[in-house]
């Protein structure tokens, strides 16, 4: 399938990058060696070009209208292979031959070439390995491209650099070429995880101001955090406008992310994680949080305060509760609401009507440019949910269904399982913030979730009604992952205390469930050795003190 640039939904592109992540760390676990950090620092970076922006088409890895990619810090490479297969160039399982002999999957990637269909990987650009040469290449392409302007003036270069390799005087030869002939067909993405092979990059080498120097050789630059694919998708639409420059995105990642204990340590700069612990990582990665601010919630303010104030503290999404005053006995906004709303962040917006017949009035909530949309159970046939999913899918748009805590999941839902992104489970009954959590209602929230995951859902269940501190582990350890927010974040004074409180609580019951893991696999003392330096704060809560205190 030719990918074209659009009708990505956002849960199914955080989807996608987490299935990069797993294919990636089971091929540097099979292999026993490979770089996790640089694969995982880079991993929002190629996934959003690969399931969202970039022109290609796995079938056809030459197309002629294709836009390159170049991957200059080949080292990520099994991210980079693994990014390649989820998108389709070459079946995931063939990830477990990395590095082995005979694999065309080596250390570092070989350009394909149809003549060499076994020894070269699909979608591979350039042959990577000596750091600092991937820009030259990239502007040549582009240059070159120019040069071609009237046959494929829609091709674009992408670039991704690390700020090890800037170290490189090629890097600022390129950068200064590139400037001169301003190359606009050319967007370099720099993975800015400040970790190179030996140490950190401002001990070692400094960049800093990185932004400045790219914008003093004639770069215009964006700056991003490089593991929220909203901002990386918004920054590359503004690349994608500008004229007479090459872009520069600075992407500020962790070295790492994904794994709590490889995260922004260069010990994990290029070592493989013991075989072992594959089954536990693999659970670590597929558990990620995602945390939902519910702006109706706490005094009467503009919302765009609201929005901004979270913002700040960096939670994932913003929950939009639509009432109508007729399926909840509330009204709160609509549509247009929303609509004035979406300039004001690049946050993702998970808008939940609780509105009667929603089919009618999905169009305004599609063209609102809502992210998720989930609408009630109680509101719509099955007939009508199939509608509404398929306009939502075909707009990019992620669908979910709620349930009140009354209501059983519907028979039917089985039968739209493959597109739906969202479950929300209500543990209050709808209308207002600030309710009581019903705790009755996680039996039905685990059982929902262990149908669901046998019948092949692969999205998220989102837990709204009485969040906080207090309860969202009962809620986690039912197999929520997405907790919407409201009183808990609005309700009291301290939102930046809050969302680390929340935090925190997601941190801990993953370190429960990670540690009964390696419980059953047998091999929790060495799990708490490799994690010790995470654990130590969540200790007491885990009631594990003397334990990790005996590990050396
Ligand atoms: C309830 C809404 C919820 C709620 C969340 O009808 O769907 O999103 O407002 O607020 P808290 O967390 O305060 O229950
Ligand atoms: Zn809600």
């Amino acid at each position: 399938m030719i990918n074209m640039g659009f009708n990505m939904r956002y849960l199914d592109l955080k989807r996608r990058i987490r299935d990069v992540r797993v294919w990636a760390i089971q091929g540097i676990a099979e292999a026993g060696s490979g770089h996790p950090g640089a694969s995982f620092s880079a991993a929002e970076i190629m996934g959003t070009l690969y399931f969202r922006t970039m022109k290609h088409n796995p079938s056809n890895p030459v197309w002629e209208d294709r836009d390159y990619f170049i991957n200059s810090k080949a080292h990520s490479a099994p991210g980079f292979y693994s990014t390649l297969a989820v998108a389709g160039y070459f079946p995931p399982e063939e990830i477990r031959t990395l590095r082995k002999l005979g694999s065309r999957l080596q250390g570092h990637p070989v350009r394909y070439s149809e003549h060499q269909k076994h020894h070269s990987v699909p979608g591979v650009e350039y042959s990577g390995g000596s750091e600092g040469i991937g820009l030259s290449v990239g502007i040549g392409i582009a240059l070159a491209k120019k040069l071609d302007r009237e046959k494929t003036k829609m091709n674009k270069v992408y670039v991704l650099i690390g700020d090890g390799e800037s170290n490189e005087g090629q890097i600022w030869e390129a950068s200064m070429a590139a400037g001169k002939f301003k190359l606009d067909n050319l967007v370099t993405i720099l993975d800015r995880n400040r970790i190179q092979q030996d140490g950190f990059t401002e001990d070692i080498m400094p960049l800093e101001p990185t932004k400045d120097k790219w914008a003093a050789f004639n770069w215009q630059v964006f700056e991003v955090d490089g593991h929220k694919v909203e901002q990386i998708v918004d920054a590359l639409y503004k690349a994608a406008r500008v004229h007479d420059k090459p872009v520069m995105i600075v992407a500020n990642t962790i070295k790492g992310n994904g794994i709590r204990h490889m995260a922004n340590n260069p010990q994990w700069h290029g070592k493989a994680p013991p075989k072992r612990h594959t089954e536990v990582l693999l659970e670590e990665l597929e558990s990620e949080c995602l945390i939902a601010p519910s702006i109706i919630a706490g005094e009467r303010e503009n919302y765009e305060n609201k929005i901004r104030k979270v913002e700040r503290e960096g939670v994932d999404m913003i929950h939009l509760d639509v009432m109508d005053g007729r399926f909840v006995p509330n009204t709160t906004f609509f549509a247009d609401t929303i609509k004035k709303l979406r300039p004001s962040t690049s946050l993702p917006f998970d808008a939940h009507l609780m509105i009667e017949k929603p089919l009618e009035q999905i169009q305004e909530y599609i063209d609102a440019r809502c992210d998720i949309i989930t609408v009630h159970a109680e509101a719509c046939t099955e007939n009508e949910f199939k509608e509404i999913q398929e306009r939502l899918i075909n707009a990019g748009i992620s669908p979910g269904i709620a349930i009140n805590p009354e209501t059983e999941m519907p028979k039917w839902l089985y039968r739209c399982l493959r597109d739906l992104d969202v479950i929300i489970v209500m543990s209050v009954n709808p209308g207002f913030a600030g309710q009581k959590f019903m705790p009755e209602v996680l039996p039905k929230m685990m059982a929902v979730n262990k149908e669901l995951m046998k019948h092949g859902f692969r999205g998220y269940i989102e837990a709204d009604g009485g969040i906080d501190a207090t309860t969202l582990h009962q809620a986690y350890d039912a197999g929520a992952r997405i907790f919407v927010a409201g009183a808990a974040v609005y309700g009291g004074g301290d939102i930046h205390g809050s969302v680390i409180q929340l935090r925190h609580k997601a941190a801990v019951a993953l370190e429960k469930r990670l540690l009964n893991h390696s419980t059953q696999l047998n091999v929790r003392s060495d799990w708490m050795k490799a994690r010790k330096h995470i654990l130590i704060p969540y200790a007491n809560e885990l009631g594990i003190e003397e334990e990790l205190h005996a590990i050396k």
